[in-house]
């Protein structure tokens, strides 16, 4: 396992191994080397900063990063006044790339006062071509880039950069490999996301990620097990399996496994308490997994189905594969099965052609479905996207409207669901000491909803009952009780 490794037993007078992960071993110690010399230049070691944008499998990917820059020996900083800054971005709306664009101006004035500084771009928004373009014109302080295929390789780059200056890209189109094996920094002791499965085959006609993540590829089995038994030894209560599409992982394995299956198997490991799971495309969500969900003990009483619209025209245009109809089914199911299961979901508004008709299915949806809570975007335009050269596409004022009647109708059923749980004891996992009240800590329950309530750290990353005694919306007052 990784954190065996002794960097300092590796031998970098020789060539580099071909195999990975010991080839990004032998780098991680020759970047080691060259951190020994920094510190021993400035009497500190160097320090770095990661800023992650976009979703949850970004947040993965940065820890990564994060473990591989601690193992060789560098230390977190607080801000971007460091040594190294890191940004992990997201490219599935417009707004994401902006923030990264803005940021960089900031750290080229940064830069300018402490050119040793190192800065290096990775994730989603490095895999358009339009973006490096940019970077090669406009930004040419930038001294790393990389793309979501080759995280993995991050040390050798490291190194390549160390060791010659001026631009390093490297992006590759796609690559079928999945490395295991490499150093993980855990934000939380307690929770950890694990990931199942990488890219998307779905080609919905509005999204980006199958260009930026590249086909689906699913990782064994037995390293996802492997991985997560490490995690419960290590004192991990609660997994996150993290995907695209999780519930079509396996499909493509040697030997096919479905993610009922899977989750079957984890249910079974000593120390888990919760499983979480995301995203599900509600096309592929079978029987069997809607079986698993009923019968477990361990898996949250929560499920996030995204809906996009609901309109079946709409939905046909985003080639989502269901229609109104079958999706309100589905929820049917799940709710029989599951009775006080919470859903949630991904709604998007504006999408080229959508009428004020579409929208109305849309909000219909949200009435009868009753989310407990819902991610809204507003339709952004990505080059490259079947949906970017729709005609029909939508005035800003006619969606920011729409967007501002959904938000209201989800947040109206949001309150609704909640409020409904006032008064109940619920198992809630201790996550932190509340950011504005130190008296206060705060936890999720197994449905998602967040609850504050007096207690000390002590109780971080255990699993306690507490009485919710106030609803403020979308989250609780409560007690401790036993
Ligand atoms: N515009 C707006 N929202 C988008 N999403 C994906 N692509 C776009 C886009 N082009 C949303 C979807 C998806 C979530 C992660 O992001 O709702 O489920
Ligand atoms: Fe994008 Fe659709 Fe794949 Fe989700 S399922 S990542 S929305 S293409």
């Amino acid at each position: 396992m990784y954190n065996e490794i002794d960097l300092d037993k590796i031998d970098i007078s020789k060539e580099p191994p071909t195999d990975e992960p010991a080839r990004q071993y032998y780098f991680m110690a020759k970047c080691r080397e060259w951190v020994r010399e920094f510190e021993k230049k400035n009497g500190r070691r160097p320090c770095f900063f990661t800023q992650t944008f976009g979703c949850q499998m970004n947040a993965r990917d940065s820890e990564k990063l994060t473990g591989i820059l601690e193992q060789i020996g560098y230390v977190q900083a607080e801000s971007e006044e460091a040594d190294f800054v890191i940004y992990n971005t997201c490219t599935v709306r417009e707004n994401a790339n902006n923030k990264v664009w803005g940021r960089l101006g900031y750290l080229n004035t940064y830069k300018k006062a402490h050119p040793h500084m190192k800065i290096a771009l990775c994730g989603c928004m490095m895999q358009e071509p339009e973006v490096i373009d940019k970077l090669r014109r406009s930004y040419p302080f930038v001294d790393l880039v990389f793309g979501t295929h080759n995280i993995y390789k991050f040390a050798e780059l490291l190194t390549r950069t160390f060791e010659q200056p001026g631009m390093l890209i490297d992006v590759w189109k796609g690559t079928d490999k999945i490395v295991e094996k490499l150093p993980i920094e855990r934000k939380y002791n307690f929770k950890s996301g694990v990931n199942v499965m990488f890219g998307c085959n779905n080609f919905c006609s509005y999204c980006i990620v199958p260009y930026v993540r590249g086909r689906e590829r699913s990782r064994r089995p037995e390293d996802i097990l492997e991985e997560i038994e490490k995690l419960a030894r290590d004192g991990v209560v609660e997994v996150m399996l993290l995907g695209q599409n999780v519930n079509s992982y396996g499909r493509n394995l040697q030997e096919p496994v479905s993610f009922a299956q899977l989750l079957r198997q984890i249910e079974k490991i000593e120390g888990i308490e919760r499983i979480r799971f995301m995203t599900s495309h509600p096309k592929d969500l079978s029987d069997e997994l809607i079986e698993v969900m009923a019968d477990s003990r361990k898996i949250c009483n929560h499920l996030h189905l995204p809906l996009q619209s609901g309109s079946s025209r709409i939905l046909k245009e985003m080639n989502r594969q269901y229609d109104k109809e079958q999706y309100l089914a589905l929820i049917a199911k799940i709710r029989k099965a599951v009775p006080d299961i919470a859903l949630t979901t991904d709604i998007i508004v504006g999408f080229p052609g959508e009428t004020e008709e579409d929208f109305g299915e849309t909000m219909d949806v949200v009435r009868q479905v009753g989310y407990d809570s819902a991610f809204t975007f507003i339709y952004s335009k990505r080059s490259g996207t079947p949906a970017a050269a729709m005609e029909r596409q939508i005035p800003e004022d006619v969606v920011k409207e729409r967007f501002g009647r959904l938000l209201k109708e989800v947040q109206k059923c949001a309150a609704e669901r909640a409020r409904a749980l006032t008064g109940r004891v619920e198992k809630v996992l201790v996550e932190e000491v509340n950011e504005q009240d130190e008296a206060l800590v705060t936890g999720r329950m197994g449905n998602n909803f967040i609850v504050h309530f007096p207690g000390t750290e002590a109780l971080i990353g255990r699993i306690v009952n507490v009485k919710l005694k106030e609803c403020k919306g979308f989250y609780f007052y409560g007690e401790l009780t036993d």
